[in-house]
This record gives structure tokens, sequence and C-alpha cells, in this order.
């Protein structure tokens, strides 16, 4: 019996001198864990060195343009100056909610059609620039229909060739841009008040261009064509 205690508490011994004796001792090699509870990471502190970047910081620069999380966001004078869209009267119309026809397209009860401010080749090259980004993947460059999307199976999207879509009201575009439309999701979210005029004013320039005849080239310009032959000289 007391053998077996000797053996136990000699076994005891070691363990309890292999678990605190050897504290102290320096090693190169890194220590064995059973459970490194995430001790050590593979990640920067805060303002410490990388040789990873080239600035020799592991902090980087927020990129340009953006706002970081928690900071203030720009109040609406800030935002409001000098925008590429500060179009005419409604430049201070960013997300409005008002019941107005430039925030709803409405005229009464009815669609109301006119771009309520002037359209100028500033608002065009707006108009052409957020098209493309919002709409022409869907949509097409040209405003077929026949977008990148068409490729990889979203059907039905509206070909604005079509002559219900040349004779719709600039203001129920409006509303379906807003909103969206069936299966074509809203983008009022996205595309500020002015932009979204900007858009439909692009839009009626897709529709003219692909019905022009030879009556809208200049007299001068017209004769190559003008013999009879619809095949354009070279
Ligand atoms: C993700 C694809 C997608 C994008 C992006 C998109 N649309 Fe559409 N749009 C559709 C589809 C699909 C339809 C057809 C909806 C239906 O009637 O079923 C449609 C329909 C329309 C119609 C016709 C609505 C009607 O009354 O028949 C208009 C106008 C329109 N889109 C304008 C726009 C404009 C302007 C933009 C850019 C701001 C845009 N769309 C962006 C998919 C898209």
């Amino acid at each position: 019996m007391l053998r077996y205690f000797f053996i136990g508490f000699f076994l005891f011994v070691l363990l309890l001198l292999s678990m605190t004796g050897l504290r102290g001792w320096k090693s190169k090699r890194p220590p064995i864990e059973l459970f490194p509870d995430m001790v050590r990471q593979t990640k920067y502190k805060a303002q410490t060195e990388s040789d990873f970047y080239a600035d020799n910081r592991s902090a980087r620069q927020h990129v340009v343009g953006t706002i970081p999380l928690g900071y203030a966001m720009p109040t609406s004078s800030q935002e409001n100056s000098g925008k590429d869209n500060d179009f005419g009267p409604y430049k201070n119309v960013r997300f409005s909610a008002s019941g107005d026809y430039v925030a709803t397209g409405r005229m009464g009860n009815q669609w109301g059609t006119g771009i309520p401010f002037e359209v100028t080749a500033a608002v065009m090259k707006r108009g052409r620039e957020r098209y493309n980004i919002n709409c022409a993947v869907c949509h097409g460059a040209t405003g077929f229909g026949n977008g990148i999307a068409s490729k990889y199976g979203l059907n039905g999207i509206a070909n604005f060739q079509q002559q219900r879509l040349r004779d719709m009201a600039d203001g129920e575009i409006f509303n379906t841009i807003t909103w969206g439309k069936n299966t074509m999701l809203g983008y009022g979210s996205n595309i500020q008040v002015p932009d979204r005029w900007a858009i439909i004013c692009y839009i009626r320039a897709l529709q003219r261009a692909q019905r022009g005849t030879l009556s809208d080239v200049p007299s001068s310009e017209q004769a190559p064509f003008s013999t009879n032959s619809t095949t354009p000289t070279p």
C-alpha cells in the first residue's frame, strides 16, 4: 500500500516540477501551447511598422472620397457646392420626397412630361454618364434592352426603342427610375433627383438617334446618299 503511495507521490512531484520547475528557462523556440486562445495573431497593432507597404506604415490612409464610419456625413450645404449635377433651380433637390412634379413626375393625377430645368450640354453629359453607370448593364448602351445582364439570363428588359417607350411621358419614366416597375427594382435611393431627369434626357437622345432620317441631315451633306441608293458610298 505504502509502495503505491510513494510511486504516486513521486509521479506527482515529477508532474509538479515539470509544470512549474521549468519556468524561467529561456528558449528561442515557440512555446508549446495546448490552447493558444488567440494570444498571438497575425495582425498589425495600431501605429506599428510594416515592411509590406512601401511607406512602412501598417495603418493605411482612407481611400480618397470615402468617409470613415463614425465621422459626420457632409451637410447639405457642403454637398451642394460645385456638384456636377447642380442643374438650375433644383440644385438643392437631392432625394426629395416632396409631392412636386420634379420629385414625382406627376402633374395632378397624371404623368407629366417635360424636363423641369434647362437642358444643356452639361445635363446631357451627366445623363450619359449616369445612364452608363446605372442603366446600361440591363438596357444596353444604345437602349435596345440588350445590356450584359440580358446575356446572363435576365429576360424581358424593356427596349427603349419601342414606340410605347418613345411615347411614354417623362414623368412615368421618372417614376420607374424612382420606384422600379415589375421585375425592375427602383433606383430612387441611389440616383439623385436631378440625375434621374438627366438620365431621361439621355434616353430621349438615344431614342432620337435611332430614328434619324435623311431629312435630319443638312441638304448640303445629303448628296452622296440621295441618289436613290441605300448603300452609303465609303
Ligand atoms: C437590373 C436590370 C435593370 C437596370 C439596371 C435598369 N432596368 Fe429598367 N427595366 C428592367 C426590366 C427587366 C424592365 C422590364 C420590367 C417589366 O415591365 O417587366 C425594365 C423596364 C424599364 C422601363 C419601362 C417601364 C414600363 O413602364 O414599361 C423604363 C422606362 C426603365 N426600365 C428605365 C430604366 C432606367 C432609366 C434605368 C437606369 C436608371 C434602368 N431602367 C435600370 C431592368 C433594369
